[in-house]
C-alpha cells in the first residue's frame, strides 16, 4: 500500500531514495518524505501530494546532505494524507527515524501505554507507536531494542529505521509486507519492490516474516525471528531497468495495454512443448479433487470469473468463485477435497493473503496464479503457476489480468487432459487456439486504432451499463472496473439477460450501453437484450469478432477483435475495453497511472 525504501552508500542519498520513491508511487501516492543521517543528525522533510512535491522541497531544502537514508511514500490508512502524517516519522528524542508500510492493529492501545509514561504523539498514524516504542526502549542496541518493539506489534508492517547514533547502517523489520534487499557494489539497498532498486542492482534477499536485518556500506545482515544470524543467497533479477520504465509512452497504462502480446507469449512459451501443455511446477493429483473454489480481489476475481467457465467447460468439476474478502470470513466448507486457487498480479493483497490461508487451515490444496516472484502468495502457496507478465507498474491492471486468463486455459485444457475428459483431437485443437493467443491480441490491438475518436464522443456520458452473457458477461465485469478506476465515470456490468428484471428502467435516451458479443453461441440472445435497449433510445457500443456482420445493423458503433474460440476470447475482447478505459479518462484529464484514491498493491483489509 506504501512504498518504503533504505540506502546506505558513498552517494548522496536524497537523489538515490527520490528516484527509488518515483518508481513506488504506484504504491501510493497521496504524501512522500525522506530522512538522512547527517552531521547535524537526523534531518527530515515531508509533504502532502506527489514525490514530485517532495522532490521541488528537498531542492531548496538545506542541510540534507548524507550517504544514508530512508524513504517513503503513503496511502493513508490512518490519519488523513497531510505533512504531519506522512512518513518518516521520527521518537519524540530525535534518534530514530521510520517508514513502514502496513498497518499496526493494536497501535491505540500502545500509544496509550506510551502516553501514560509521558511521551507526546505528533500524528494520527498507528506508525508513530513504532518508533516512540523503539526510542522507549532504546539500550544503546539498535538490533535488540527493535526486536524488542516488534514483539509488541501485531498487524503487518515493512520497516526501515535510522538511528542518529548508528551513522551509515539502516535497519529493518518485516512481517506480512513485502520487503526486499538490494545488494549493490560499496552500496545496500532496502525496498519494497525491486523497480526501485533495478537500476542499482539486480541481486536481492527477500525477507521473510518475523526477520530483521542490517544494511552497511560493507555488508548485509539479516536475522530470524529469535536473533540468530541467517545465511541466504540472493535471487537474480531477469528483467532490466526498460521494463519498468515507461519507454516512450506517455503512460505507463498504454505501455503495458500495448505489452500484452509479448505478455502473454512469455506465459505461453515455456509451458508448450511440442504441441503439449506441461505445467512442470504443478504436481497435482486432479483425480482427488471434487470441486475448485477460486478466490481472489478486483481484476484479479474477475480473472477467476472466466477461469470458472473455463475450467468447469473442460474439467466437469464444479467450480466456485468468491471475492476474497467474502470468503475469508464465510467458513466455507472446503476439505481435502477442495482445490483452492487464488490469483493474484502483486503477490501482496491481504485478503487474498488470508483466503489462502483460511483454504490452507481446511485442508484444502492450494494452487497460486501470481506475477511476483517470491511475494508473500506464492511463498504461502502449496503450487504456483507464474504470469510472467513483467512489472506491472500502472495501477490499473492490463497485463496482469490477461496472463492471469492464459494460465487459467492453459491449467483447464491440461486438467481436463490429466482427467481425461479430453480426446486428442479436441485437445490439440484447444492447444492450437490458445497458442494463436498472443498473435491475436497484437491483431486485437491493430484493430482498436479507432477507440481514441469513440473515447471523444463518450467520455462525458454520466453512466453507462456493460452487458454480456456467460464469458461475454465476465468480460462485462473487468471492462466496467478500468473505466471506473482510471476515468471516474460511474458504470455497472450486468448479465445482459437480467437487465430486464428491473435495471432496464434506467435505460434512456442517450445512455451508453457497451454490449459484449463474443460468446458465438449466445450472440442471437445477446442481440436482443441489444434491441431491448435500443427500443428504449440507448447507444449501443458492440464488441464483436471481425467475422460478425450482423452486429452492424444492431449496434450504434463497433470495435472489432479477431475471431477466437468461444472459451478464450476473454483474452482478446478486453483489448477493446482497456483502450476506452484509457482513452475516455485521458478526456477527462485524469491521472490514468496513479487514479484517486487507489494504490496498485492493497495490503491492508
Ligand atoms: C484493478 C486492479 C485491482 C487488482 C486487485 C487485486 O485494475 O488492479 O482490482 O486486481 O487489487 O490485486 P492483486 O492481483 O495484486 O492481488
Amino acid at each position: 500500500m506504501c512504498g518504503i525504501i533504505g540506502y546506505t552508500g558513498s552517494d548522496a542519498a536524497v537523489p538515490v531514495l527520490l528516484d527509488g520513491l518515483k518508481h513506488l508511487e504506484y504504491r501510493g501516492y497521496d504524501s512522500a518524505g525522506i530522512a538522512i543521517q547527517t552531521d547535524a543528525g537526523l534531518t527530515m522533510i515531508k509533504t502532502s501530494g506527489k514525490v514530485d512535491n517532495l522532490a521541488a522541497k528537498a531542492a531548496v531544502t538545506e542541510g540534507l546532505e548524507g550517504v544514508c537514508g530512508i524513504g517513503h511514500t503513503r496511502w493513508a490508512t490512518h490519519g488523513t494524507p497531510n505533512d504531519i502524517n506522512a512518513h518518516p516519522h521520527m521518537s519524540a528524542d530525535g534518534r530514530f527515524a521510520i517508514v513502514h508500510n502496513g498497518i499496526i492493529e493494536n497501535y491505540l492501545e500502545l500509544k496509550k501505554d506510551l502516553e501514560k509514561k509521558g511521551i507526546v504523539f505528533a500524528s494520527e498514524t498507528d506508525t508513530e507507536v513504532i518508533v516512540q516504542l523503539l526510542a522507549y526502549y532504546y539500550d544503546g542496541d539498535v538490533r535488540r531494542s527493535l526486536m524488542r518493539t516488534i514483539r509488541r506489534l501485531e498487524g503487518s508492517y515493512a520497516i526501515a529505521v535510522l538511528c542518529a547514533e548508528d551513522p551509515g547502517t539502516v535497519y529493518a523489520a518485516r512481517m506480512s509486507s513485502p520487503l526486499i534487499v538490494g545488494l549493490g557494489s560499496g552500496e545496500n539497498f532496502f525496498a519494497s519492490d525491486i523497480t526501485a532498486l533495478i537500476q542499482h542492482t539486480k541481486d536481492v534477499i527477500d525477507l521473510e516474516d518475523g526477520e530483521t536485518a542490517e544494511i552497511r556500506v560493507s555488508g548485509v545482515r539479516i536475522f530470524d525471528r529469535y536473533g540468530a544470524e541467517t545465511k541466504r543467497e540472493p535471487r537474480h533479477i531477469l528483467w532490466d531497468i526498460a521494463a519498468a520504465e515507461k519507454g516512450g509512452y506517455p503512460h505507463f497504462m498504454l505501455k503495458e495495454i500495448m505489452e500484452q502480446p509479448q505478455a502473454l507469449q512469455a506465459t505461453l512459451e515455456p509451458r508448450i512443448k511440442n504441441g503439449r501443455i506441461h505445467l512442470d511446477e504443478v504436481e497435482l493429483d486432479m483425480a482427488k479433487f471434487n470441486r475448485i473454489l477460486i478466490t481472489a480481489c478486483g481484476s484479479a476475481y474477475h480473472a477467476g470469473c472466466v477461469g470458472r467457465l473455463v475450467i468447469e467447460s473442460l474439467c466437469r468439476i464444479p467450480v466456485e468463485v468468491e471475492v476474497a474478502s467474502e470468503f475469508r470470513y464465510r467458513n466455507a466448507v472446503i476439505d481435502e477435497k477442495t482445490l483452492v486457487i487464488v490469483i493474484s498480479q502483486s503477490g501482496e493483497t491481504a485478503d487474498t493473503i488470508a483466503a489462502l490461508k483460511e483454504g490452507k487451515e481446511k485442508g484444502a490444496s492450494t494452487l497460486a496464479i501470481c506475477n511476483v516472484v517470491g511475494s508473500s502468495i506464492a511463498k504461502l502457496a502449496d503450487q504456483v503457476i507464474y504470469t510472467w507478465a513483467g512489472p506491472e507498474i500502472a495501477v490499473a491492471t492490463t497485463k496482469g489480468y490477461v496472463t492471469q486468463l492464459i494460465v487459467l486455459d492453459l491449467f483447464a485444457v491440461w486438467a481436463a487432459e490429466k482427467l481425461g475428459r479430453l480426446d486428442e483431437k479436441t485437445y490439440g485443437k484447444l492447444v492450437k487456439e490458445i497458442r494463436a493467443l498472443p498473435s491475436k491480441a497484437q491483431r486485437a490491438l491493430d484493430l482498436s486504432s479507432g477507440v481514441g475518436r469513440l473515447a471523444k464522443s463518450y467520455h462525458e456520458k454520466s453512466s453507462l451499463f456493460f452487458i454480456g452473457r456467460n464469458l461475454d458477461y465476465a468480460v462485462a465485469m473487468e471492462g466496467s472496473l478500468k473505466l471506473k478506476e482510471i476515468s471516474y465515470l460511474h458504470s455497472e456490468a450486468y448479465a445482459a439477460g437480467e437487465l430486464k428484471h428491473g435495471t432496464i428502467a434506467l435505460i434512456e435516451p442517450g445512455r451508453l450501453v457497451v454490449a459484449l458479443c463474443c460468446c458465438e453461441r449466445l450472440y442471437e440472445k445477446t442481440a436482443s437484450n441489444i434491441e431491448q435497449v435500443k427500443a428504449r433510445g440507448a447507444d449501443v457500443l458492440a464488441v464483436a469478432p471481425e467475422s460478425n456482420r450482423k452486429i452492424y445493423g444492431e449496434a450504434d458503433h463497433v470495435l472489432q477483435v479477431p475471431d477466437t474460440a468461444d472459451l478464450f476470447e476473454p483474452v482478446i475482447e478486453i483489448i477493446p475495453l482497456q483502450l476506452l478505459a484509457y482513452y475516455v479518462a485521458l478526456e477527462n484529464g485524469c491521472d490514468i497511472d496513479k487514479p484517486k484514491n487507489l494504490a496498485k498493491s492493497v495490503t491492508v483489509e
